[in-house]
């Protein structure tokens, strides 16, 4: 059978430089791994040096190409904008941003501390400002540049237990609508991909434990969860030159999940 990255040319992103965050683990290591398998340079940046320097190792081994591994937390700007620098630093310049990192965990509105709602916003969506903004000035030169926002269809209903999460995603949306328009005219075109429920991903295993996702799989209409490669064959079409046109869009990649009804097959 077919992978859903086997539609692609070899070599297709030669020459172009990307910075995955969340890159060393889940749906953000595939992409990092597609964009890489397809000849691009690829640095990905997650909080832990460990576990990046593990997956770098694996990434090259699978692909034959070097992956810079740089330890930043994007909560913090100076460190965010020191991995995009080291990025330019090794490959010279920077093509694409992937805006990955996130955190996230089932929690009761009521119960939720301050800072457990504060956190998740200051990964996912000031993560997200953080690095658009450090990458600005080098994604500019590069006249063919993209921003790619991860976020997930959460907020398109009221999910229980996530509104953290669904607020922080809401917004890394409207960071994504935003951003495109102010920076369009810098040829950096910014997108988003909003997977729903991936298969064998650290976000499944906290947010369906259990015989959740069997009722949670039976709720999609395609029956299924996603598979990893085919949000990382999404991240590619976006890059590519056949989304050259595609600007602002959020690309929801969930096998028909978010127009079910119920949206979650989750009780709480
Ligand atoms: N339920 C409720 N609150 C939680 C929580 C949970 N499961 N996990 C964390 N929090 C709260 C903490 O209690 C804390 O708030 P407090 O100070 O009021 O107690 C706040 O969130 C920060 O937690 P902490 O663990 O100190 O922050 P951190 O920056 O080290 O890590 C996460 C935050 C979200 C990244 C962490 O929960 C985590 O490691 N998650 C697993 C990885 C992950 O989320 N992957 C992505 C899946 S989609």
């Amino acid at each position: 059978m077919l992978s859903p990255l086997d539609v692609f040319r070899d070599n297709a992103l030669a020459g172009h430089v990307a910075l995955v965050t969340g890159g060393g683990t889940g749906i953000c290591r595939g992409i990092a791994a597609a964009y890489a398998r397809l000849g691009a340079e690829v640095c990905i940046v997650s909080r832990k040096q460990d576990v990046l320097d593990a997956s770098a190792k694996e990434l090259s081994a699978e692909t034959g190409r070097e992956i810079l591994a740089v330890a930043a937390d994007v909560r913090n700007p100076d460190a965010i904008a020191a991995a995009i620098k080291a990025t330019v630093d090794r490959f010279g310049k920077l093509d694409t941003l992937v805006n990955g990192a996130a955190g996230n965990f089932l929690a009761p509105a009521a119960a939720l501390s301050p800072n457990g709602f504060r956190t998740v916003i200051d990964i996912d969506l000031n993560g997200t400002f953080f690095a658009a903004r450090a990458a600005f000035e080098h994604l500019q030169k590069s006249r063919d540049a993209l921003i790619l926002n991860i976020s997930a269809t959460l907020h398109y209903h009221g999910t229980p237990l996530q509104v953290h999460a669904s607020a922080a995603k809401a917004g890394i949306d409207a960071v994504t609508k935003n951003l495109a328009v102010e920076w369009g005219q810098f040829g950096i075109r910014v997108c988003g991909i909003a997977p729903g429920p991936i298969a064998e991903t650290e976000g499944m295993k906290r947010l369906a434990p259990g015989d959740m996702s069997t009722k949670m799989a039976a709720s999609i209409p395609a029956g299924r969860f996603g598979a990893i490669d085919e949000i990382a064959a999404a991240a590619v079409f976006l890059r590519s030159p056949a989304a050259a046109y595609v600007t602002g869009h959020v690309l929801v990649v969930d096998g028909g999940q978010c127009i079910a009804t119920p949206p979650l097959g989750m009780s709480f």
